[in-house]
């Protein structure tokens, strides 16, 4: 599914990350851990498309079929919208836009109609247990709402691998719960796989394979 090899970054003299590679089945629930600063924004960042390895001609990141290293920025783009999903420590919702326009968003801007991408927008805020909630602005959410409605946009382009920096960084502990219950029903039930940094033990402690990441390198 997904397939990294020799991911290098540097910032000016500083090496953040030295040669990774990493590898995720489809379905798999990893987990990235580490100290502050290690470079662990910065990885999922460079696997997500949002930000380019130093090396890119000697690195690949497959995922899929597609090397996203070979893509132009307009393909990479395209790429990014459809089979990729990210959730951030801060929802990053749109605050004047309502919670199923926001979940709409990816879908506008892969073409999907108006009519499509509300239905699905619909059935995804259904099924994340947030109906009624759907003309609510980002400022009339709770937290977990927030970060919930930020996961049915992640969801809304059904992409290959959902990367989520810090997801529950945010949260009180019951809605960080709920969250991780969330991630982890979206695996069992539709195979949705994800990389997820965070410093949360329970979360670390219930994925499929949890790395470390230290010096610029992941440890097993
Ligand atoms: N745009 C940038 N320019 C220079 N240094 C950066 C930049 N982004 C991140 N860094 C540095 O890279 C290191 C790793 O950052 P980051 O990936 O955010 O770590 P983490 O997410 O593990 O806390 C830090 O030392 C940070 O200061
Ligand atoms: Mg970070």
């Amino acid at each position: 599914m997904i397939k990294a090899q020799n991911i290098s970054k540097n910032y000016g003299d500083l090496s953040i990350l030295k040669s990774i590679d990493l590898e995720v089945r489809k379905g798999e629930v990893i987990a990235i851990v580490g100290a502050s600063g290690a470079g662990k924004t910065t990885l999922l960042q460079v696997l997500g498309s949002l930000d380019q390895a130093s090396n890119t001609s000697e690195c690949s990141i497959q995922i899929g079929a597609v090397d996203i290293t070979k893509l132009s920025p307009k393909e990479i783009a395209q790429f990014r919208n459809k089979h990729i999903g990210f959730i951030f420590q801060f929802h990053q919702l749109l605050p004047e836009f309502t919670a199923l326009e926001n979940i709409c968003i990816p879908a506008f801007i892969a073409g999907t109609s108006k009519q499509d991408a509300t239905a699905r927008a619909l059935e995804l805020l259904d099924y994340l247990g947030l109906k009624g909630r759907e003309h609510h602005k980002p400022n009339q959410l709770s937290g977990g709402e927030q970060q919930r409605i930020a996961v049915a946009r992640a969801l809304m382009n059904q992409p290959d691998v959902i990367l989520a920096d810090e997801p529950s960084g945010n949260l009180d502990s019951e809605s960080a719960k709920n969250l991780h219950d969330l991630f982890f029903k979206l695996r069992d039930e539709f195979k949705q796989t994800f990389i997820i940094v965070t410093h949360n033990k329970e979360l670390a402690a219930m994925a499929d394979r949890t790395l470390y990441m230290k010096d610029g390198k992941l440890i097993n």
